[in-house]
């Protein structure tokens, strides 16, 4: 059976994009079907921030052919987890919930995980190393999900 797995961060530029390469290449792409969105509109269309395609890159993941998109109400339909960045993306995504079923779809990434943050922080208006930061947080946390999922 194959398992859909959606990251959500705001912009779907900096977070996410990085949280779907890693979950991708964690998982070989086989039996789990991996995406990524934003809660806001901001970035329709376009590609990841130059700073998570560098991060990304770093780790032998390519990510520069993602294009952001918005969450949807049928994205909580379509998926089976919905992983949030953030408090307030966890709040806007479970808006979008018209039922317990969906409402139970959606989790914070850093859950499952021992990192020493309760939430992925934003790096977006910050200095470069927040993606660095970002990145080790957010494999630490794909890795810990996965293990957690698939025992
Ligand atoms: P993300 O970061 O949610 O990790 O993609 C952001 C990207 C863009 C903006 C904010 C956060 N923005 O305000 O445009």
């Amino acid at each position: 059976m194959t398992t859909k797995v959606l990251m959500v961060c705001l912009g779907n530029i900096c977070r996410s994009p990085i949280a779907e390469g890693i979950m991708r290449k964690l998982t070989n792409d086989q039996d789990f079907i991996i995406d990524s969105a934003g809660t806001a509109n901001y970035h329709i269309g376009t590609a990841p921030d130059y700073r998570s395609i560098a991060i990304a890159a770093l780790h032998d993941i390519d990510i520069s052919g993602q294009k952001a998109r918005q969450l949807t109400p049928a994205d909580i339909d379509a998926f089976d987890h919905i992983l949030v960045m953030d408090e307030e993306n966890l709040s806007n995504a479970i808006a979008m919930c018209s039922s317990e079923k969906h409402r139970d779809k959606i989790s914070l990434i850093t859950a499952a995980s021992e990192v020493d943050t309760p939430y992925i922080p934003d790096p977006y208006y910050g200095e470069d190393d927040g993606f660095a930061r970002v990145y080790e947080l957010l494999h630490d946390c794909c890795k810990n999900w996965l293990k957690k999922y698939t025992k």
